[in-house]
């Protein structure tokens, strides 16, 4: 089964060629990155902009990578929620305009769940019932996930998302946008052991709070306590700390037999290298160039969605739309 997925949630207009969930014939991002470096975080209105002008150019690239022809596609899959409703409706109209130009069903994919699915692009798949780490700009979620769409949230941030913690900590310490390659960067240059940062545990709570972290990190850097690049080093430390101590302890109490990493953050090396060395379960973490927004993600969730029932014309998108 061929699908194509097209993703717009945020600032990276994607779309990408999967068969049968796994298989991957086209990944194509047009990222609006150095357009929103400018002002230091995505902006809305610009990045809706963007996404029209990038959007059929994309499509037809990736329909040129994959050497394949809109009538050889069995399905169009789409983003429709959460993120930004305007860069949401840009993919959802275009996917809903394909689907009805070329008489192929359309598939409304969760954007957590497409992160998820970015660990079945490949030869071998992860086991359920699995925990799954989701964290990228927007996100910062632990779930259970039981089998194919049999969700559980488990914990989630009850401020800041794990990448907007990156993003935010990489603004004040002066290293630019998105925030958390550079403060990955960064990081490798320290010298000295880190200072200790704060790490928000919340007792026995599988939440996560990272906005008390980025107080500490403004603070750091106003009284200069380290040079940058060990303040960095130390902000990335307890990220990394409590995610995968809050992540460990969910396989531990759930017998997952396996550990889904997912979302941007998942591009971070320490992370995924410290997931790897204390979890008890198989940890899985999508190729770098498959962690941050693509369409290839969206394509091989579709696959999996379109079993409960392809999406009607009148889908609309959902800005929020837990995954559980
Ligand atoms: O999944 P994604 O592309 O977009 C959202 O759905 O939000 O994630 C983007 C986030 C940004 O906050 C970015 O700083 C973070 O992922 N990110 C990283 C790394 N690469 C991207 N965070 C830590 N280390 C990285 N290497
Ligand atoms: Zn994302």
């Amino acid at each position: 089964m061929l699908i194509l997925g097209i993703e717009t949630s945020c600032d990276e207009t994607a779309v990408g060629v999967v068969v049968d969930g796994r298989r991957l014939l086209a990944n194509v991002v047009a990222s609006q990155a150095p357009v929103h470096a400018r002002y230091g975080g995505v902006v809305p209105e610009v990045a809706s902009r963007h996404h029209l002008e990038a959007m059929l150019p994309v499509v037809r690239a990736a329909l040129s990578e994959a050497g394949c022809r809109p009538a050889d596609l069995d399905a169009i899959a789409v983003t429709a929620g959460p993120g930004l409703s305007g860069s949401l409706l840009v993919g959802l109209n275009t996917a809903k305009a394909l689907a009805f130009a070329w008489t192929k069903p359309l598939v409304a994919v969760n954007h957590l769940e497409g992160h998820m699915y970015a660990n079945w692009l490949g030869e071998d798949r992860p086991a359920f019932p699995a925990v799954v780490l989701i964290v990228s700009g927007g996100h910062s979620e632990l779930i259970l996930a039981e089998e194919h769409g049999v969700y559980r949230l488990l914990g989630r941030t009850r401020d800041d998302a794990a990448g907007e913690a990156f993003d935010k900590a990489a603004r004040v310490l002066g290293l630019g946008f998105p925030g958390g390659p550079a403060i990955e960067r960064e990081a490798r240059l320290a010298r000295v052991k880190p200072p200790r940062l704060p790490r928000a545990w919340l007792g026995q709570s599988s939440d996560f709070s990272f906005s008390g972290l980025k107080t500490a990190v403004g603070r750091a850097a106003r009284e200069a306590v380290a040079p940058v690049a060990e303040i960095a080093a130390g902000f990335q430390e307890a990220v990394v700390d409590v995610l995968v101590t809050k992540t460990v302890r969910a396989v531990k109490a759930s017998s997952a037999r396996s550990v889904i990493l997912s979302g941007g953050v998942a591009a971070n090396g320490p992370l995924r290298q410290a997931l790897a060395e204390r979890s008890p379960a198989p940890v899985w973490a999508p190729p770098l160039a498959l962690c941050t927004d693509n369409g290839a993600m969206i394509a091989a969730a579709g696959f999996y969605c379109l079993e409960s029932g392809a999406a009607g014309l009148d889908l609309d998108v959902r800005a929020a739309w837990p995954i559980a």
